[in-house]
């Protein structure tokens, strides 16, 4: 076929899609099942899937037999698989899903859904029986749609036994000779190393193994670079389509997710996407960046049942004249589209509710900081989302159920919709405010139901006004000091853009540039987007490669006399924290015990992971007006634990407030506090800390969080 007639078919695709008639009609979809294999097609491609084990065996497209790797042994081409662990014998158990039965579930001109299941059977609980899971999973194709959707529904039937589930994905390994130019964002798109390139003597592994220095890249214009898949993570919220270009012919392989309702620990939490292989991932549960906290464990027979996706892979190709890139602009079109069908009509599983059996919550989120502003502000840009009822902040670590994000417009309104039927939480986070907030109480969402909150206010913890503040409520620690990385150490993508934290090595820096000293912050003086490191990481002792100690931090600020009586409050947000236990020393560093210990918090390993935020958590902690001098104070911040190089905490914003008597002609927040249409926040997730020590309250919240 010309390139001219490949283009015609995908015109009249895109216009197919776009619901417009009187075109020609695109070819109908037919299926052929033979002995090990089903070969479903449109006209357009070719699936080819093994039967009974429903693994992607072959994608024939744009004139290519396979867009998969065909030197992969037939099982290792395209597949779901999942990551679990039963409580009793701890070891993690990787299982690449493969079916025992197959079922066409749907078939007529327009439209194929096959399905391909495993079943748990009890008997066989000696132990050989694998992750106590049915698991169904469904491909679909359509008449004129240029890709295929996949779906699964996984179900864990009461008192069946107990397991966790690490994590659960969809993996595509592509052609290694036609693929070798990625794309996940307008600025993050590039020509990729080859598999072979990441191993010696081409590459070398640095700190860690999929850490890769290359050496002798078979291209050698990426010699020299460091190559890792955590340079390609993504947030949930923005992780919408990501793949892989061919230029010979020019194709492009997308998988596009266009709602992540199915999705574990809400907007912010991260996940890999594509990477060398040429790998591209559809992840769905995983614990990276959140740590074990996020991982689901299912306990005393729990019933359990979720559908993960449907997600589309997309497939499209331009004229041999044409700048291939353009694909990446096209994917992305076509994850527009796709968002805006969802929820799909399409899948035949009634585990997947259509749009009238969902239903849809707005409101408006107005911020209550009289400190701040005498009117409520709009809650611009936060985030509101339903997520399974929990304790404050919960979503986090939310793993079981579906949440539903948006982000509220500039004057506070939301409209979040299709909502499967259930009972939520209410959660929001609004950036350029601490805290978290909750509705107290669940909002029961059932089929059609139209709820309208009307307006919400949240007061973020706030108890007198900031005597001084770094940084910015965001959850991130993107606006402080992100260092240029070694130039042994680069990855070409990311020099000079707002990603450069995704570099390898930027935690070695710190003993570079405070080699003698460790940093410390004047207010009024310095400037916290040159003067505070993004991260409290450990520092390495010179001549000695294991080795590292802990490092104090000090903020320095003069307070004028009189010292007002009562209690001043430091608020710490942190945007992240690995095995770390933050100490607090106020004035006297030689105090035997510190002030305030966060204990040991954090599994994320955003260091690592060359991320800016991980999990987020607010220490509120009380200063006794006594502890603070006329003139110089210094409030001393020790990252205890130093156990690697990886162990630190990533500071989101940390304020210092008077006591809240000290503002003249206003009375405190608290005693201002309205009462509201029996609609009002609870503050955030708060420690507080009375003498050196944690209120159990709050405490009990994080235990999950907290490493083994
Ligand atoms: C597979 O399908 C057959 C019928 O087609 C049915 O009898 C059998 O129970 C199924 N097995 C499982 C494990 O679902
Ligand atoms: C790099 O690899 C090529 C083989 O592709 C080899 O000929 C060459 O000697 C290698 N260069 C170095 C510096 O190792
Ligand atoms: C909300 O629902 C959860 C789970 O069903 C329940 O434990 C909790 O008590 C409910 N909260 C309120 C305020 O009703
Ligand atoms: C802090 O430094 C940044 C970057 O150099 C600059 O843009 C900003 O204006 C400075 N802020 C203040 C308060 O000086
Ligand atoms: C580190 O080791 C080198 C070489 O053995 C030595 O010259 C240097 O003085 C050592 N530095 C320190 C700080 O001990």
């Amino acid at each position: 076929m010309g390139g001219w007639n490949r283009l015609s078919v995908w015109v009249s695709v895109c216009l197919l899609i776009t619901g417009r008639g009187g075109l020609p009609q695109a070819e109908g979809v037919s299926m052929s099942v033979e002995d090990h294999q089903v070969v479903l097609d449109n006209g357009i491609l070719q699936l080819t899937l093994s039967n009974p084990g429903g693994i992607i065996t072959g994608i024939a497209y744009n004139g290519v037999d396979n867009l998969m790797e065909t030197r992969n042994q037939e099982f290792d081409r395209g597949y779901w698989d999942l990551v679990w662990s039963d409580p009793l014998n701890p070891g993690l158990i990787f299982d690449r899903i493969e079916g025992t039965n197959f079922t066409v579930i749907l078939q007529d001109d327009d439209q194929l859904e096959v399905s391909f299941t495993r079943s748990w059977l009890p008997s066989s609980l000696t132990g050989t029986g694998g992750v106590p899971l049915n698991i169904d999973r469904r491909f679909i194709l359509l008449r004129g749609k240029s890709g295929f959707y996949t779906y699964a529904i996984f179900e864990h039937l009461k008192g069946w036994p107990d397991f966790d589930l690490a994590e659960t994905r969809v993996v595509f390994k592509l052609s290694e000779d036609r693929f070798h130019y990625m794309a996940m964002a307008d600025d993050r798109q590039r020509i990729m190393p080859m598999p072979q390139d990441r191993l010696p003597p081409r590459g070398y592994s640095l700190a860690f193994k999929e850490a890769v220095r290359l050496v002798n890249a078979t291209n050698p214009a990426l010699t020299g670079e460091v190559d890792c898949k955590y340079q390609y993570s993504c947030d949930n919220k923005d992780n919408k389509v990501h793949g892989w270009i061919s230029f010979d012919p020019p194709t492009g392989f997308w998988q596009i997710s266009p709602s992540d309702e199915f999705r574990t620990g809400g907007p912010m939490k991260q996940s890999l996407t594509s990477h060398v292989g040429p790998t591209t991932l559809a992840v769905f549960v995983s614990d990276h960046y959140a740590g074990k906290a996020l991982v689901p464990r299912f306990r005393n027979g729990e019933r359990w049942k979720k559908v993960f996706g449907p997600v589309f892979i997309y497939l499209n190709s331009s004229p041999e004249d044409e700048n291939p890139l353009s694909l990446w602009k096209d994917a992305k079109l076509q994850m527009m589209s796709e968002s805006r069908s969802w929820p799909y009509e399409f899948p035949a599983s009634e585990d997947f509710p259509k749009a009238r059996e969902r239903g849809s919550v707005v409101g408006r989120l107005l911020v209550r900081d009289r400190y701040i502003s005498e009117e409520d502000m709009p809650a611009s840009s936060a985030y509101v989302g339903l997520a399974l009822p929990g304790e404050v902040g919960s979503w986090q670590t939310e793993s079981k159920g579906y949440q539903f994000w948006v982000k509220a417009e500039i004057d506070g309104t939301f409209s979040i919709t299709s909502v499967r039927a259930g009972v939520y939480g209410l959660f929001a986070w609004v950036p350029g405010f601490i805290g978290d907030c909750k509705h107290p109480q669940n909002i029961t969402v059932g089929e059609g139901s139209q709820i309208d909150l009307g307006d919400l206010v949240y007061e973020p913890p706030r108890e007198g006004p900031t005597l001084w503040e770094i940084g910015t409520p965001d959850r991130s620690t993107a606006e402080f000091f992100v260092p240029e990385p070694n130039p042994a150490y680069v990855n070409r993508l990311y020099v000079d853009t707002p990603d450069r934290f995704r570099q390898y090595g930027l935690w070695e820096r710190y003993a570079e540039l405070y080699p003698t000293q460790d940093l410390v912050y004047v207010v009024g003086e310095s400037n916290y987007t040159r003067d505070w490191f993004y991260a409290q990481v450990t520092r390495r002792l010179v001549n000695s490669s294991r080795a590292y100690r802990d490092t104090t931090w000090q903020i320095r600020f003069t307070l004028n006399s009189p010292i007002l009586e009562g209690l001043y409050k430091l608020r710490i947000a942190l945007a992240a924290a690995k095995r770390s236990r933050l100490q607090v020393w106020i004035n006297d560093r030689s105090a035997s015990s510190p002030h305030f210990s966060t204990g040991v918090v954090g599994d994320e390993n955003s260091i690592a992971r060359f991320a800016i935020h991980g999990l987020y958590r607010l220490f509120s902690v009380d200063v006794d007006g006594s502890l603070l001098v006329a003139g110089e104070n210094v409030i001393f911040l020790n990252q205890a634990e130093a156990k690697n190089p990886f162990v630190g905490i990533m500071y989101d914003y940390i304020r210092l407030e008077e006591p809240a008597t000290s503002v003249s002609g206003r009375s405190s927040g608290k005693s201002r506090r309205p009462s509201l249409t029996g609609i009002f926040f609870l503050s955030s997730l708060t420690y507080h800390v009375i003498r050196g020590y944690l209120t159990p309250l709050m405490y009990i919240h994080f235990t999950g969080t907290t490493c083994v």
